[in-house]
């Protein structure tokens, strides 16, 4: 039988070559392609098999009883952010910086898990038990009926959960788990797909939820994250900044609920608190009003949540002025600069630009756009927005204001919190302002015309 060949594997985004090179031509890193041997019973092997894989008909399901129910844990945050609790069978990967709180939100989770009636048993591959128990302790949770191991083989692990059959394994961390088939490095490519792909099998087959923590690279990425991300059912990330007490959960992939959904944790001494009221929590360092900062109300998942853009606009000693983004897209800022000086005749050239949201938030949404507008505008006129008023709205390049979804939670939201005033997108359907005083805009230039005066 002819020898395998060679195969060359980037650590960090998991492409496949055939050659060694010291780049890796899908991702441009540097020094990271490894030979590895493929994995020992990989497809395509062999055309036939002895046994048959097993079939039914669609028919036969429809009448069978009813999936069990979701789990809930009873931390609210996590339960909303997994779409209702934790659909059994299923496989979630939790990825993170390191150091930014996954374990201490895992074993919190875990022990509500536990006494909620779900047998749980978390596998520490990076910590002893005994250092676990004592986090436990920290956190008061040291009597919580949860089972803890501290084994790194792959297998020894499967064989433990086989023997339990316990209703949620956590496994901590995906990247210290060694498949004892698979030839290369714990923490490689090859290691980490095998481990995500066996876990992910057996929650399947055995019907036990499986949550693999991930650790990510400094450029965002899991290693191994594509293959990792696909496989499993659900995948969260457990964001903040190390400065912050504040933690994000959000879904960026949910089999079982919607994406984009966010749970908001706050990091205190004594493990993870939930944080009921985002929004509250994200204005709550906002003072008077001031030149530059613009209250965003936003959607995160099902949720509305408000917070505060932050612009600050100042004439550059540099030949090409700086363009620095904290929070959101460095791309989308571009644009709007350049929607603003096309359509409106406001140039941004020989001033450096700071857009930062305000608590380590990240706002991904096109909503943002008109509120991020507003902040530029008020930062370069050096004039504050009327006090107690949110903004949103979508920019298109030709200048003109899209509306957007939910545009009643938004303004609900902000009303909520003591605003009284919203600048939005003039047309689609009309909405109740509910108390409100509304300022639909038709296009970029009334915000520079009507609200600034420019
Ligand atoms: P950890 O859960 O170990 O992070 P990860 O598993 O993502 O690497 O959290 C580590 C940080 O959390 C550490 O810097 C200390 C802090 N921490 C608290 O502030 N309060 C606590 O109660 C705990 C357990 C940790
Ligand atoms: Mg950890």
């Amino acid at each position: 039988m002819a020898k395998s060949p060679a195969r060359f594997v980037c650590q960090s985004c998991g492409a496949v070559t055939s050659k060694w090179s010291g780049r890796c031509d899908a991702c441009g890193e540097w020094n990271c392609i490894v030979e590895e041997t493929p994995l020992a019973a990989g497809p395509g092997k062999t055309a036939l098999g002895a046994a048959r894989g097993r079939q039914v008909p669609l028919t036969d399901l429809a009448t069978r009883e009813t999936p069990p129910p979701r789990s809930r844990s009873g931390l609210d945050e996590l339960d909303r952010v997994l779409g209702g609790g934790l659909v059994p069978a299923s496989a979630i990967l939790v990825g993170g910086d390191p150091g930014i709180g996954k374990s201490t939100l895992l074993l919190q989770a875990a022990a509500h898990f536990a006494r909620a009636g779900l047998p749980v048993i978390y596998v520490s591959g990076e910590e002893a038990s005994a250092q676990v128990r004592m986090r436990a302790q920290r956190l008061g949770l040291d009597q919580a009926p949860v089972r803890l191991a501290s084994e790194t083989n792959l297998r020894d692990n499967l064989t433990t959960l086989e023997a339990e059959r316990p209703g949620l394994a956590i496994i901590d961390s995906i990247q210290t788990m060694w498949a004892d088939q698979v030839d290369s490095a714990p923490g490689s490519v090859s290691q980490v797909r095998a481990a995500a792909h066996e876990l992910t099998v057996f929650a399947k087959r055995r019907g036990v939820s499986v949550i693999m923590v991930g650790h990510v690279t400094k450029e965002g990425q899991i290693a191994g994250p594509r293959v990792v991300e696909h496989m499993v059912d659900t995948v969260l990330y457990f964001e903040g900044e190390r400065g912050h007490q504040f933690r994000i959960l959000r879904a960026v992939k949910n089999r079982f609920g919607p994406a984009d959904e966010i749970g908001v944790f706050e990091m205190t001494g004594a493990g993870l608190a939930q944080v009921t009221n985002p929004s509250a929590l994200f204005l709550s360092e906002r003072g008077q009003p001031a030149p530059g900062s613009v209250v965003f109300a936003g959607i995160e998942g099902t949720r509305p949540v408000l917070c505060e853009f932050q612009a600050l606009v100042a004439p550059s000693s540099l030949s090409q002025p700086r363009r620095t983004v904290v929070g959101w897209d460095g791309g989308r800022l571009s644009m709007i600069l350049a929607v603003l000086e096309a359509r409106c005749g406001i140039p941004f050239a020989g001033l450096d630009v700071f857009l930062n949201v305000a608590g380590g938030m990240k706002i991904t949404e096109p909503a943002a756009d008109l509120a991020v507008a507003a902040a530029l505008l008020s930062a370069r006129e050096d004039a504050a927005l009327p006090p107690e008023t949110v903004v949103f709205g979508e920019i298109s390049l030709s200048g003109a204001l899209r509306p957007v979804s939910q545009t009643e939670n938004r303004l609900k939201e902000a009303q909520k919190l003591g605003f009284t005033s919203a600048i939005l997108p003039a047309g689609g359907k009309t909405v109740a302002g509910g108390g409100m005083t509304l300022k639909p805009l038709d296009d970029l230039a009334a915000l520079v015309g009507d609200v600034f005066g420019a």
